[in-house]
């Protein structure tokens, strides 16, 4: 691909700057942001890590969305982070002026783009990219089931002491406390989960997994996670620019999946060239379809909220 932009030079968005270049996933990455002198300083130093890390996207930072014109994707990380005692739904107002001035500048500059949005409140963010972009729907996804499903992997891995990488599994719904983390569809290396460990413990690594984001902003104190959400927020940017139809959850607009109607929920999606090619259907138990049911209320109630 010839550009990838990162709208939001914070610490989501140099991050995932950071992990694009390094991963030569586009000719050239450019970091926008409001802050003048933040996009540009940061994509400077990172371009001075190319001869030392030996990458050759060549890394630029600016205000101005002319420097982002003919982009292949946008990844959407502008706004405001949470802070302790706030909730996602708190930075709601602000978020979606400054998302939906972000996704109006992004179809004017590149028309064809596909969004990854990241910021928050996340499922409610898509839904104001898509609608000032005008974009279709497989042109605007967003970034949180990838994020969460690593969380709960990596839990996973801590308490069963083995590898990430044989751990499977598949978190579900808005990205909030009413996220639905699918018990019934993580296994490590095909063994269900259930086999390995008592249900008291899978119940904890489901709380610690839906608390996940307030458990490291507990920590920093003066801001949120992006290590990981940047890891997960470029891996569905390699998905796309590689063509790998990898099935990832995602937030994704729904028009009658899972029985919900005109919100964006997270699904599992395949993502490809082009953007979201699949949104899948799988069998959930009746639980689990009443925590999906509950989750897209919560979606529904934030997105009433905004309006
Ligand atoms: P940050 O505060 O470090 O960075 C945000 C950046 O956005 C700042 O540099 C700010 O100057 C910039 N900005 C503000 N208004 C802008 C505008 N109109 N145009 C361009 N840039 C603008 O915050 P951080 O930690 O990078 O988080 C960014 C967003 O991502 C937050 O909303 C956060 O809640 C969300 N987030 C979402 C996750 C998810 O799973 N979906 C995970 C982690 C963060
Ligand atoms: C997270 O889950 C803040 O939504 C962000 O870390």
């Amino acid at each position: 691909m010839r550009k990838i932009t990162v709208v939001g030079a914070g610490n989501v968005g140099a991050t995932a700057a950071q992990r694009l270049a390094e991963m030569e996933l586009a000719r050239e990455i450019v970091m926008i942001d409001v802050a003048d002198g933040i996009p540009q300083g940061k994509a400077l130093d990172q371009w001075e890590s190319a001869p030392v890390e030996g990458f050759d996207s060549r890394v630029t930072g600016s205000t101005s969305y002319d420097a982002a014109e003919g982009s292949g994707i946008f990844i959407v990380t502008a706004g405001i982070a949470r802070k302790p005692g706030m909730s996602r739904d708190d930075l709601l107002k602000t978020n979606a002026g400054i998302v939906r001035a972000v996704s109006t500048e992004i179809a004017r500059v590149a028309p064809d783009a596909i969004i990854i949005v990241v910021s928050n409140p996340l499922d409610v963010m898509c839904h104001v990219a898509m609608e000032a972009s005008g974009f279709p729907k497989e042109r605007v996804i967003g970034m949180a089931g990838v994020l969460d499903t690593a969380r709960y992997r990596s839990f996973i891995a801590l308490e069963l002491d083995c590898s990430v990488k044989d751990i499977q599994a598949l978190v579900l719904g808005g990205h909030g406390d009413t996220m639905v983390p699918l018990a019934s569809y993580t296994s490590v290396s095909g063994i269900p989960l259930s086999q390995l460990l008592p249900q008291e413990r899978i119940d904890a690594l489901v709380d610690r997994t839906r608390s996940g984001g307030a458990e490291i902003v507990g920590f920093l104190k003066t801001g949120s996670a992006y290590y990981a959400p940047s890891s997960a927020a470029v891996q569905m940017a390699e998905a796309i620019v590689r063509d790998q139809r990898r099935i990832l959850p995602c937030s994704a607009y729904l028009e009658g999946e899972y029985g919900q109607e005109g919100i964006f929920l997270g699904v599992p999606c395949k993502l490809g060239e082009g953007g979201l090619q699949q949104i899948l259907e799988v069998d959930l138990t009746e639980d689990e379809q009443e925590a999906l049911q509950k989750s897209a209320d919560a979606v529904r109630e934030t997105m009433a909220a905004l309006s």
